[in-house]
Protein backbone atom coordinates (compact mmCIF):
# COMPACT_ATOMS: atom_id res chain seq x y z
CA UNK A 1 0.00 0.00 0.00
CA UNK A 2 1.51 3.36 -0.96
CA UNK A 3 1.26 5.75 1.67
CA UNK A 4 0.57 9.52 0.68
CA UNK A 5 0.53 12.97 3.21
CA UNK A 6 0.06 16.57 2.71
CA UNK A 7 -0.18 19.39 4.96
CA UNK A 8 -2.58 22.81 4.91
CA UNK A 9 -4.96 24.66 6.77
CA UNK A 10 -7.98 23.81 4.75
CA UNK A 11 -10.21 27.03 6.01
CA UNK A 12 -13.77 27.38 4.18
CA UNK A 13 -12.76 24.24 2.08
CA UNK A 14 -13.21 25.31 -1.56
CA UNK A 15 -12.70 23.44 -4.88
CA UNK A 16 -9.30 24.44 -4.81
CA UNK A 17 -8.37 21.65 -2.14
CA UNK A 18 -10.75 19.20 -3.15
CA UNK A 19 -8.37 19.17 -6.43
CA UNK A 20 -5.48 19.04 -4.26
CA UNK A 21 -6.74 16.23 -2.32
CA UNK A 22 -8.03 14.10 -5.55
CA UNK A 23 -4.47 14.29 -7.37
CA UNK A 24 -2.61 13.76 -3.83
CA UNK A 25 -4.85 10.79 -3.18
CA UNK A 26 -4.44 9.29 -7.02
CA UNK A 27 -0.55 9.21 -5.98
CA UNK A 28 -0.88 6.43 -3.88
CA UNK A 29 -4.03 4.15 -1.94
CA UNK A 30 -3.99 5.51 1.58
CA UNK A 31 -4.23 9.62 2.22
CA UNK A 32 -2.88 11.52 5.73
CA UNK A 33 -4.01 14.98 5.90
CA UNK A 34 -2.07 17.07 8.27
CA UNK A 35 -4.06 19.41 9.24
CA UNK A 36 -2.95 23.01 10.86
CA UNK A 37 -4.09 23.23 14.43
CA UNK A 38 -5.46 26.15 15.68
CA UNK A 39 -2.67 27.42 17.47
CA UNK A 40 -0.21 26.57 15.24
CA UNK A 41 -2.12 28.70 12.73
CA UNK A 42 -2.40 31.64 14.90
CA UNK A 43 0.94 31.57 16.11
CA UNK A 44 3.41 30.41 13.35
CA UNK A 45 1.35 31.26 10.04
CA UNK A 46 0.01 34.26 11.43
CA UNK A 47 -3.45 33.07 10.05
CA UNK A 48 -6.91 33.55 12.20
CA UNK A 49 -9.37 30.44 10.34
CA UNK A 50 -12.99 30.79 10.64
CA UNK A 51 -13.83 27.52 11.01
CA UNK A 52 -12.03 25.91 14.29
CA UNK A 53 -9.85 22.35 14.03
CA UNK A 54 -12.38 20.37 14.91
CA UNK A 55 -14.79 21.59 12.34
CA UNK A 56 -11.61 21.53 9.37
CA UNK A 57 -11.39 18.44 10.63
CA UNK A 58 -14.78 17.44 10.36
CA UNK A 59 -14.89 18.02 6.45
CA UNK A 60 -11.81 16.79 5.19
CA UNK A 61 -13.27 13.43 7.16
CA UNK A 62 -16.02 13.57 4.79
CA UNK A 63 -13.80 13.77 1.53
CA UNK A 64 -13.49 10.30 -0.18
CA UNK A 65 -10.14 11.15 -0.63
CA UNK A 66 -8.64 11.62 2.75
CA UNK A 67 -8.09 8.78 4.71
CA UNK A 68 -6.93 10.10 8.04
CA UNK A 69 -6.54 13.63 9.68
CA UNK A 70 -4.07 14.37 11.90
CA UNK A 71 -2.63 17.67 13.79
CA UNK A 72 0.00 19.30 11.94
CA UNK A 73 1.59 21.40 15.21
CA UNK A 74 4.83 22.83 14.20
CA UNK A 75 7.26 22.86 10.87
CA UNK A 76 9.25 20.58 11.85
CA UNK A 77 7.07 17.52 12.45
CA UNK A 78 6.97 16.88 8.96
CA UNK A 79 10.00 13.93 8.99
CA UNK A 80 9.32 12.30 11.80
CA UNK A 81 5.44 12.07 10.55
CA UNK A 82 6.86 10.64 7.29
CA UNK A 83 8.97 8.02 9.21
CA UNK A 84 6.03 7.33 12.12
CA UNK A 85 3.35 6.90 9.17
CA UNK A 86 5.98 5.01 6.45
CA UNK A 87 4.97 7.54 3.88
CA UNK A 88 6.08 6.85 0.23
CA UNK A 89 4.81 10.54 -0.89
CA UNK A 90 4.83 14.09 0.68
CA UNK A 91 2.88 16.27 -1.33
CA UNK A 92 2.16 20.33 -1.30
CA UNK A 93 0.92 22.31 -3.86
CA UNK A 94 3.31 24.71 -5.85
CA UNK A 95 3.41 27.66 -3.94
CA UNK A 96 6.01 25.54 -1.94
CA UNK A 97 7.88 24.41 -4.59
CA UNK A 98 11.64 23.80 -3.59
CA UNK A 99 10.70 24.34 0.00
CA UNK A 100 9.98 20.89 0.98
CA UNK A 101 12.86 18.94 -1.48
CA UNK A 102 15.25 17.86 2.18
CA UNK A 103 12.67 15.84 3.03
CA UNK A 104 13.90 13.35 -0.06
CA UNK A 105 16.82 12.96 1.63
CA UNK A 106 16.19 12.42 4.61
CA UNK A 107 13.54 10.06 4.62
CA UNK A 108 12.46 7.58 1.86
CA UNK A 109 9.91 9.33 0.22
CA UNK A 110 9.34 11.07 -2.52
CA UNK A 111 8.67 15.07 -2.82
CA UNK A 112 5.91 15.93 -4.98
CA UNK A 113 4.68 19.54 -6.04
CA UNK A 114 0.91 19.87 -7.41
CA UNK A 115 0.23 22.71 -9.80
CA UNK A 116 -2.19 25.12 -7.64
CA UNK A 117 -5.56 25.33 -8.84
CA UNK A 118 -5.98 29.19 -10.18
CA UNK A 119 -8.01 31.91 -9.31
CA UNK A 120 -9.11 30.22 -5.46
CA UNK A 121 -8.26 30.69 -2.42
CA UNK A 122 -9.19 31.07 1.23
CA UNK A 123 -8.24 34.71 1.40
CA UNK A 124 -9.26 35.60 -2.14
CA UNK A 125 -12.98 34.35 -0.56
CA UNK A 126 -12.19 36.34 2.04
CA UNK A 127 -11.46 39.54 -0.18
CA UNK A 128 -14.34 39.47 -2.28
CA UNK A 129 -17.27 38.60 0.50
CA UNK A 130 -15.74 41.63 2.40
CA UNK A 131 -15.91 43.70 -1.07
CA UNK A 132 -18.88 42.81 -1.71
CA UNK A 133 -20.61 43.61 1.79
CA UNK A 134 -18.98 46.91 1.74
CA UNK A 135 -20.56 47.68 -1.94
CA UNK A 136 -23.94 46.59 -0.59
CA UNK A 137 -23.34 48.77 2.34
CA UNK A 138 -22.28 52.12 -0.14
CA UNK A 139 -25.50 51.25 -2.12
CA UNK A 140 -28.01 50.89 1.26
CA UNK A 141 -26.18 54.05 1.99
CA UNK A 142 -26.82 56.15 -1.10
CA UNK A 143 -30.34 54.76 -1.56
N1 LIG B 1 -4.29 24.60 -2.91
C1 LIG B 1 -4.37 24.36 -4.30
N2 LIG B 1 -5.06 25.23 -5.10
C2 LIG B 1 -5.65 26.30 -4.58
C3 LIG B 1 -5.60 26.57 -3.18
C4 LIG B 1 -4.90 25.69 -2.37
O1 LIG B 1 -3.83 23.38 -4.80
N3 LIG B 1 -6.29 27.13 -5.41
C5 LIG B 1 -3.52 23.70 -2.08
C6 LIG B 1 -2.32 24.39 -1.44
O2 LIG B 1 -1.24 24.46 -2.37
C7 LIG B 1 -2.03 23.48 -0.27
C8 LIG B 1 -3.44 22.99 0.13
O3 LIG B 1 -4.30 23.25 -0.99
O4 LIG B 1 -1.25 22.37 -0.69
C9 LIG B 1 -3.96 23.69 1.37
O5 LIG B 1 -3.83 25.08 1.12
P1 LIG B 1 -4.27 26.24 2.11
O6 LIG B 1 -3.14 27.17 2.30
O7 LIG B 1 -4.95 25.69 3.28
O8 LIG B 1 -5.39 26.93 1.16
P2 LIG B 1 -5.49 28.36 0.52
O9 LIG B 1 -6.82 28.46 -0.15
O10 LIG B 1 -4.29 28.65 -0.34
O11 LIG B 1 -5.53 29.29 1.82
P3 LIG B 1 -4.95 30.74 2.13
O12 LIG B 1 -5.57 31.69 1.14
O13 LIG B 1 -5.36 31.01 3.56
O14 LIG B 1 -3.44 30.62 1.97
Amino acid sequence: MRRVITYGTFDMLHYGHINLLKRARDLGDYLIVALSTDEFNLLSKNKKTYFSYEKRKQLLEAIRYVDLVIPENAWDQKVSDIKLYQIDTFVMGDDWTGQFDFISEETDAEVVYLERTPEISTTQIKEDLNAENLATEHESKIQ
